[in-house]
């Protein structure tokens, strides 16, 4: 599926389509994956393995203080469900489209929640969005965190963002791992119309959405964990 978006670059320069995914398939990439949800869902699930065991050992402090955590976008929930074992006394929330939740049973602290994240986001200490800022543009963005504002206390509230952070003006930063993060960009913008951000593109969708602070900590190999600050 990514390999024919590509193959079809130099029909989409030709074309008002808004990106080659949809030159190549017809439609857009979420109606695509909406059609065989289970595949897309299942890499998702395989990522969200491969994050877990740092998130949840070696990145602990950053439940510190939390009570409640809604992972929006959270597709089938092996993330949430690692976070809500490893924390029983978090509430732990996965929003997701109603088609990809739907035969989910939650249990403990676990739950699970259909709908649109554009729309309304369940109220929560914390909003976790791993891997969905990237797939969404910037004027998406900022909607999105918007959301996610509203959703979260002024104070003690917080949004966890697992995502590429682009690091390519910095010396000393290993070449590869800079061309695999800007391949990335390229494959967003094939094919979601999304894209990966710089520090100062990150900053600034943060100050658009009324956000007034952020750290970001690179633990995650090519990506990094923000937090950002009401
Ligand atoms: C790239 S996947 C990331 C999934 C998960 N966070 C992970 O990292 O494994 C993007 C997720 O966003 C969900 N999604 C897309 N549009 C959405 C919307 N409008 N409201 C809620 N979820 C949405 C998709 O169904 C999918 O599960």
């Amino acid at each position: 599926m990514s390999t024919a978006t590509w193959h079809h670059l130099s029909e989409w320069f030709q074309n008002d389509d808004p990106i080659p995914f949809q030159t190549a398939h017809g439609r857009t990439f979420w109606d695509h994956v909406g059609h065989e949800p289970r595949r897309f869902t299942e890499a998702m699930a395989c990522d969200s393995r491969l994050v877990t065991s740092v998130l949840v050992k070696d990145c602990k402090g950053v439940f510190d203080g939390l009570n409640s955590l809604v992972d929006v976008g959270g597709g089938t929930g092996t993330l949430a469900k690692a976070i809500a074992d490893a924390f029983p006394k978090l509430e732990c929330t996965v929003l997701d489209l109603p088609h990809v939740v739907a035969d989910l049973q939650g249990s403990g602290n676990l739950k699970f929640v259909g709908g649109d994240m554009f729309e309304a986001i369940p109220t929560a200490d914390a909003v976790l969005l791993k891997w969905i800022l990237h797939d969404w543009s910037d004027e998406e963005s900022v909607k999105l965190l918007k959301r996610c504002k509203e959703a979260i206390p002024s104070k003690g509230g917080k949004v966890i963002i697992i995502d590429i952070n682009v690091e390519n003006n910095k010396k000393g930063n290993d070449e590869k791992s800079i061309e695999t993060q800007l391949f990335w960009d390229m494959l967003m913008m094939a094919m979601v119309m999304g894209r990966e951000r710089t520090e100062k593109e990150w900053a600034k969708i943060f100050v658009d959405a009324g956000f007034s602070n952020y750290k970001i900590t690179p633990v995650l190999g090519l990506r990094s964990l923000i937090e950002v600050y009401p």
